[in-house]
C-alpha cells in the first residue's frame, strides 16, 4: 500500500512543487491550503505524515501542529515542517510543539524524499513494534492460562487418586476446598488473620487443599478401607498418610523451589491433623504453633468427614457435625475458626449439598 502524505502550505506553487516530487516517489498526496481545511481533512482520513508551512494566513503551523498531537487519532502523524530560509524560524519551538523535523525552502527533492522516507519508515516501525508487543502479550497470557490449566487438572488428577482409593468421590475434593475458602474469606477481615489472608493466599488454599489427603495413597487397603474402627496399630499405619503428604510435597519442592502452592500444599498436607490443644498429631503442635492453613483445613476436614459416609462410619445430620464441632472449640479448633463456620454454617450445609455424593448423605443433611 502506497504511503499517504498531506502537504500544507497557503502558496499554490509550493503544493504543486512538493506534490510532484513526492508523487514522482510513488506516495499517495493530498493538500490543503491552510490550517483549518488542513484539520478537516484529518478528521475523516489520517494521512502516515504531514508537510507542514509555518507561515500562513489564520492559524499557523505551530498552532496547527499543537491541535494534531493534542487529539488521540492524530497524535502519532510525524510532522514535518516547511520553513523559508529567510523567515524568522524558531526550531526549538517546531520541536516543542511535537514536530519531528523541517525542510527549509527552496525545496531541494532529494532532501524532501530523504527526510519523508526516514520519519516514515521510523513509524511504521514503531507500530509494528506496538502490534508486536500485543501479540507478545496475548501469548503470554494464553500460554499462562494453559499452564493454570495444567496445574489445575494435574492438582484434581492427584487428588482424586487418593479419594478414590479411599472409596470416596469427586465430591470430597470440592467441598473441603469450598468450605476452606469461605472459612478464608471470612476470617479475612479478623485482626488475627488478615495479615496472612490476603485474594491470592486464599487463592492459593483453594486450590491446595484437594491434596491435603494425597498421602492416603501410602496407606494400605486393608487399613484405609476397614469397614470397622482401627485397632491403635492401624491408627498409627494410618497417621503416616500426613509424612507421606509431607514428603510427596518436599520432593516436588526441591524442583520447584518458592513456589507458594508447594509451599500451601505442604503445610497443610503436615498439619491438618494437629489440634489446637496439642493433643493432635503429626508433630503436637499447640494453638498458633499450627499454621492457619492447617487450622483452618482441620476444620473443613472434619465436618467434611462427618457429613459424608466412609467405609466405617454412615454419615451425620448436619446439626450433628455442628454439635461436634463446637464440643471441639478450643480443644481440637481454634476457637476463632470455630466462630467464623458458626457464622457460614448453613453455607457450609448448602456446599455440602450440592457436592453430595450419596442419597444417604443427602438426606442426612436435611434432617
Ligand atoms: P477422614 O475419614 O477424612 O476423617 C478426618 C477426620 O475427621 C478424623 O481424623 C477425625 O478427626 C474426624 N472424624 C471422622 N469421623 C469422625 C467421627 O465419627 N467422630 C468424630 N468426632 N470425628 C470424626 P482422624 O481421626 O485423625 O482420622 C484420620 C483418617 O483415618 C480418617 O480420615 C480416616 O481415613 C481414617 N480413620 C479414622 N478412624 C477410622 C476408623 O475407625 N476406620 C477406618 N477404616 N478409618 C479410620
Ligand atoms: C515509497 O514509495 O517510498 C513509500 C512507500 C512506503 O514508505 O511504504
Ligand atoms: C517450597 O515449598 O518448595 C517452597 C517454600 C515456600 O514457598 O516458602
Ligand atoms: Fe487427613
Ligand atoms: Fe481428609
Amino acid at each position: 500500500m502506497k504511503a499517504s502524505i498531506l502537504v500544507v502550505d497557503d502558496t499554490p506553487e509550493n503544493l504543486q512543487l512538493l506534490m510532484g516530487i513526492l508523487a514522482e516517489h510513488g506516495y499517495d498526496v493530498r493538500v490543503a491550503p491552510d490550517g483549518e481545511l488542513a484539520l478537516k481533512f484529518v478528521r475523516t482520513t489520517l494521512p502516515d505524515l504531514i508537510l507542514l508551512d509555518i507561515k500562513m494566513p489564520g492559524m499557523d503551523g505551530y498552532q496547527v501542529c499543537k491541535q494534531l498531537k493534542a487529539d488521540t487519532p492524530t497524535c502519532d502523524i510525524p510532522i514535518i515542517f516547511l520553513s523559508a530560509l529567510d523567515d524568522v524560524f524558531d526550531k526549538v519551538k517546531a520541536f516543542s510543539v511535537g514536530g519531528v523535523d523541517y525542510v527549509t525552502k527552496p525545496f531541494v527533492a532529494e532532501e524532501v524524499v530523504a527526510r519523508v522516507q526516514t520519519h516514515l519508515t521510523l513509524k511504521f516501525t514503531k507500530e509494528a513494534l506496538k502490534n508486536q508487543n500485543v501479540i507478545l502479550e496475548e501469548k503470554v497470557r494464553e500460554r499462562t492460562q494453559e499452564l493454570a490449566l495444567t496445574q489445575e487438572v494435574t492438582i484434581q488428577t492427584l487428588a482424586s487418586l487418593a479419594e478414590t482409593r479411599d472409596n470416596e468421590t469427586g465430591g470430597h475434593i470440592r467441598r473441603t476446598q469450598n468450605y476452606v475458602k469461605i472459612l478464608a474469606e471470612q476470617l479475612k477481615t479478623h485482626e488475627k488473620f488478615c495479615n496472612f489472608l490476603d485474594n491470592s493466599t486464599i487463592e492459593l488454599l483453594f486450590r491446595s487443599a484437594p491434596l491435603h489427603d494425597i498421602g492416603k495413597v501410602g496407606v494400605p487397603d486393608r487399613i484405609l478401607l476397614k469397614p470397622g474402627k482401627l485397632t491403635d496399630e492401624e491408627f498409627e499405619e494410618m497417621k503416616k498418610h500426613v509424612i507421606y503428604g509431607y514428603n510427596a510435597f518436599l520432593k516436588a519442592g526441591e524442583y520447584f523451589q518458592g513456589t507458594s502452592f508447594l509451599h500451601f500444599a505442604r503445610e497443610i498436607a503436615s498439619t491438618h491433623h494437629e489440634k489446637w490443644d496439642g493433643s493432635g498429631y503429626l508433630q503436637g503442635l499447640k494453638d498458633e504453633e499450627i499454621p492457619i492453613s492447617g487450622r483452618i483445613m482441620a476444620l473443613a476436614d472434619v465436618y467434611d468427614a462427618l457429613i459424608s459416609k466412609r467405609v466405617y462410619k454412615h454419615p451425620f445430620p448436619h446439626t450433628k457435625a455442628v454439635v461436634i464441632i463446637i464440643e471441639g472449640k478450643g480443644k481440637h479448633f481454634d476457637p476463632d475458626i470455630v466462630d467464623a463456620f458458626l457464622e457460614l454454617e448453613e453455607e457450609f450445609r448448602q456446599i455440602a449439598l450440592r457436592y453430595a455424593d450419596y442419597e444417604e448423605e443427602r438426606k442426612a443433611l436435611c434432617e
